[in-house]
């Protein structure tokens, strides 16, 4: 198949794509999302094979309104009200009972979906157009980071999926929040750029969830080709660059700025703003290849997302200084 290459200006294309059967990458503020149809079954399936994803792992569904968003679910508690009326649109997807409404293999054999308004034009103009609610996860193959440029969507999926909307680099860079909310309270089950202290504050409470309740878990999170280990200060950095190079090692490092003086193979350069951290990261992991580095070594950042997905990345965390 040729995957067409699109832009904002060929929504109707997309839409007719998709209320075709077809399945099409677009940018959300997080990450790309590879979106199909989720009422219709056949398209659904497309988007598990084209991802190589586990039929047990669910699929979020985006929708353009609160009101699509509870014509989807049912038992809807009442904080979750005030936070669509907080954060949506916005990276956070709410776990909530599943209404029946969509194709039975988006969320498996669990009674709940999770659904998520994105903040994001190209995204909103395409639900607004097809009127439909789209299964879309993330548009990587399993395994790999998510997308944050229409060029990670290339390299994964070209060739297997009807277009890809190039609309630049995704905003925040990372995935949504996702929250249970089919309980008195609500539980965090990825964290992501909405707090477990932001959500706290609107609706007075909120827990994270013990870490294997989300399916997902039990998949092994993306890991690059070489072991990459996150240490804690610049000091220790130093130090085990030193250590990994008189083992005569090609030494790459994660970096918030380009170092003086530091020698190595490769610089990988995050970024300065924890903002900015957030939006490289997945492209510098993408970025570390075998063929150039033996092993890569990460300074801390200040980010608590950043530093959680790099925890997941990272085959070894250096805790403290020894
Ligand atoms: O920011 C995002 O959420 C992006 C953009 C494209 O919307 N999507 C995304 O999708 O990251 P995905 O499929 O890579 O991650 C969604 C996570 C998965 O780990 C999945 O297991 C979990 O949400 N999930 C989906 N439905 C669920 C449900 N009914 N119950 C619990 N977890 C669910
Ligand atoms: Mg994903």
């Amino acid at each position: 198949m040729e995957t067409k290459i699109l832009d904002q200006n060929n929504i109707e294309i997309v839409g007719q794509l998709l209320r075709n059967g077809e399945i099409v990458a677009f940018p959300t503020e997080t990450v790309y999302g590879l979106a199909a149809n989720a009422i219709d079954e056949a398209a659904v399936t497309k988007v598990f094979a084209a991802k190589d994803r586990p039929q047990d792992n669910p699929l979020n569904v985006l929708v353009e309104t609160k009101d699509m968003m509870k014509q989807l679910t049912m038992d809807i508690p009442d904080y979750v009200d005030v936070l669509v009326d907080t954060f949506s649109p916005g990276p956070i997807t709410y776990v909530l009972k599943n209404a029946g409404k969509v194709a039975p293999n988006v969320s498996g054999d669990l009674t709940t979906i999770g659904v998520r308004i994105p903040d994001h034009p190209i995204a909103l103009s395409i639900l607004k157009y097809t009127g439909l609610p789209l299964a879309a996860p993330s548009a990587n193959k399993s395994g790999r980071p998510s997308p944050t440029t229409a060029q990670h969507v290339i390299h994964d999926l070209s060739g297997e999926i009807a277009a890809i909307v190039d609309g630049g680099k995704t905003n925040v860079g990372l995935e949504s929040t996702v929250i249970d909310c089919t309980g008195e309270i609500p539980m965090i089950l990825r964290t992501g750029l909405i707090t477990k202290e932001d959500i706290t504050e609107v609706v007075g409470a909120c827990d994270m969830a013990p870490s294997l309740e989300m399916p997902s878990n039990k998949y092994k999170h993306y890991t690059p080709e070489v072991p990459l280990i996150l240490v804690q200060s610049k000091a220790q950095l130093i130090e085990l660059v030193e250590e990994e190079k008189r083992k005569n090692k090609r030494v790459g490092v994660i970096v918030p700025e380009a170092v003086q003086d530091m020698h190595v193979q490769k610089m990988y350069i995050l970024g300065k703003e924890e903002t900015e951290n957030a939006r490289n990261l997945y492209d510098v992991l993408r970025a570390i290849q075998k063929t150039e580095v033996d092993v890569v070594i990460s300074a801390p950042f200040k980010s608590k997302i950043v530093m959680n997905r790099l925890e997941q990345a990272a085959s070894k965390v250096v805790h403290k200084a020894d």
